[in-house]
């Protein structure tokens, strides 16, 4: 019997990983020019980690993580996103004494137990990035304006980002209260769950996913009517410095985030053609967490975007296909084949794409399997190629050969070049 993988775990396939490295190749480039450096966090952490940063009463931690017993008894957890992870290491290994602002960036798999559908798998994999160190407003519209460029150069398509301000320790008990009492208000229009988390952590009701719920929660209070004076101009700074880039994100005054360790600055990518997971992704400001976490009273914000999401929303970029043999070697008996293995490793190690077919195959097969692998020449070497020395090139676009036209001496860069000048002289000839 067949076995097969595990539901909400996928494979990427060769069709599909093309795209994934392309993604990354983009936001290296990107993070590289914001002066981002990556650290690679591991995927297993102490449960404590997350249960303490990302929130007790969150979805995550309530009922989404993969939690085991190691056989010494402690408690571990397939980490549910890089942010946790990323301050653990901060603490851990001190950066703050190395650098006065630390700019990091991670990509990797994520393990949330969620009920898969389209865009929402159990492994998903993030590309994150995280600023600790600064609380500044410039930092943040720093940080927008990477994930504003990367999202450019993907080229999204329909991204927008969307805005909100969390409040901080000052303000926010009050808002807290002042939500507190509307949802006890309407406790009886709550869905559920809503209704269980009131007391522990009100803001859950304005993430809610049960329509009912959310609507009849409309006119909820929001936090942005309640930010204390420090606040409001943190927030009024970042968007005037967006705006100077022509930067505008969308206010969405609801949005409070899935995960509890956010103040201030928060913020979600929503794009087009996701259905109804349309957040490719999200972040904001956490000032307090390196400090819950043991270490220095150190604030931070960061971002994460969910790779699977982008590559459903990204568009079709010719750099984003997998790359194609430049020559197919197609020989034609014993001999020739142990010929074209060393003319392929030859030119392979001089780093030339090289495919080349094996086991005595037909020409007309070879040639089907050339076209398959998208070739554009089939390099024959039959009999009386082998004794001359030479090999006939099939132009796969064209559909013309030119007998014996290439030495089988030929370097790989003089190979190329022979190959332009019979493609262009068989264009102008036909002109
Ligand atoms: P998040 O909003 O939980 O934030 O996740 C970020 C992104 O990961 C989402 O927008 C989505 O694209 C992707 N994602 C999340 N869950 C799934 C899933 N089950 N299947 C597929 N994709 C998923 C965070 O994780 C924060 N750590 C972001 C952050 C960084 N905040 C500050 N720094």
């Amino acid at each position: 019997m067949k076995i097969m993988s595990v539901k909400g775990f996928h494979d990427v396939l060769p069709d599909e990983s093309a795209r994934w490295q392309w993604i990354e190749q983009q936001a290296r480039e990107v993070f590289a020019r914001y002066a981002f450096a990556e650290v690679r966090i591991p995927i297993v952490e102490r449960t404590e980690l997350f249960s303490r940063s990302i929130g007790e009463t969150t979805d995550i931690v309530e009922k989404e993580m993969y939690t085991f017993t190691d056989r010494d008894g402690s408690s571990l957890t397939l980490r549910p996103e890089g942010t946790a992870s990323i301050v653990r290491a901060y603490v851990e290994h001190a950066l703050n004494q190395r650098e006065a602002v630390s700019k990091l960036f991670y990509f990797g798999p994520m393990f949330r137990r969620e009920r898969p559908q389209k865009g929402r798998l159990r492994q998903f994999s993030q590309v994150g990035a995280e600023v600790i160190g600064r609380d500044d407003a410039a930092t943040d519209a720093e940080v927008l304006l990477l994930l504003h460029d990367l999202l450019s150069r993907l080229q999204v398509s329909g991204a927008q980002i969307e805005l909100n301000s969390l409040g901080c320790f000052a303000c926010r008990p009050a808002y807290r209260a002042a939500l507190l009492a509307y949802g006890e208000a309407h406790r009886q229009v709550l869905c559920e769950n809503c209704s269980r988390r009131l007391e522990r952590n009100p803001l859950r009701l304005l993430d809610c996913k049960d329509r009912a719920c959310r609507e009849s929660t409309a006119d909820a209070p929001v936090m942005i009517d309640y930010l204390c004076t420090p606040c409001r101009a943190h927030f009024d700074t970042v968007c005037a410095l967006l705006a100077r880039e022509g930067v505008e994100p969308r206010l969405n005054r609801r949005m409070v985030r899935g995960l509890d360790y956010y103040c201030r600055t928060a913020f979600e990518v929503v794009a087009e053609g996701l259905g109804a997971q349309n957040a490719v992704g999200g972040g904001g400001r956490y000032d307090g967490l390196v400090k819950a976490l043991g270490g220095p009273d150190a604030p931070g914000i960061g971002f994460a975007l969910g790779v699977e999401r982008l590559v459903l929303a990204v568009a079709d970029h010719e750099a984003a296909r997998p790359s194609l043999p430049e020559v197919f070697i197609a020989p034609m008996g014993s001999a020739a084949e142990a010929e074209a293995m060393h003319l392929a490793h030859r030119w392979r190690c001089d780093g030339m794409r090289v495919e080349m077919a094996s086991g005595g195959k037909s020409l007309k097969s070879q040639m089907r399997l050339a076209d398959k692998v998208g070739s554009p020449y089939v390099l024959i070497l039959g009999e009386d190629e082998l004794a001359a020395q030479v090999l006939t090139v099939r132009d796969m676009v064209a559909k013309r050969d030119f007998p014996r036209v290439v030495a089988l001496s030929s370097s790989a860069t003089a190979l190329r070049q022979a190959l332009v000048q019979l493609t262009s002289a068989a264009v102008e000839q036909h002109a």
